[in-house]
């Protein structure tokens, strides 16, 4: 079955693109089928393109964000995801905090998915270190792979 993951922040304008865009890269180099997508728990950029300084560092990476576009978390994402993936602890609180009752999706933090000090992918629209949390968004979008893998090994192992 196709997961759908939905990588949410604040503005919807830095991390959780660069989330969306790496994540979709690696599981098309790995041939895995994702339905991604990502938002922001404001309102503030809805209709914006990503910010100019994070679609210059991830395209020195390799990944292209200009096609993406802001909007603001939904109710009905808690049902049309499977997975919601916050970016910080500021996020995942707005997360639980908006959750309609009828809610399906598992929430997580993006540091759950890596080996890593961090707790919270840092907002580089304040830090301006865009490399440096481009990194660790790939960091962690690799672990989020490796952990699908084992899922899907597990779900799929002959009884
Ligand atoms: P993001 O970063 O949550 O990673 O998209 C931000 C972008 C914009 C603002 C805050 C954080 N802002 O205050 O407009």
């Amino acid at each position: 079955m196709t997961q759908r993951i939905l990588f949410v922040c604040l503005g919807n304008i830095c991390r959780s693109p660069s989330a969306e865009a790496v994540t979709r890269a690696l599981a098309a180099a790995a041939g895995r089928d994702l339905t991604l997508d990502s938002a922001g728990t404001s309102g503030w950029h809805i209709g914006d393109p990503p910010h100019p300084p994070m679609v210059a560092a991830a395209r020195a990476a390799g990944y292209d964000l200009s096609p993406l576009r802001a909007r603001q978390v939904g109710a009905a994402d808690f049902t049309a995801f499977d997975l919601i993936v916050a970016m910080d602890r500021d996020n995942l609180a707005a997360l639980h905090a908006s959750a309609p009752e009828a809610a399906t999706a598992r929430l997580a933090l993006m540091t759950d998915f890596a080996e890593t000090a961090a707790t919270d992918v840092p907002d580089p629209y304040y830090t301006q270190d865009f490399a440096g949390v481009l990194r660790l968004i790939e960091t962690c979008a690799e672990g989020l792979l490796a952990q699908l893998d084992q899922t899907q090994t597990t779900q799929t192992a002959p009884r």
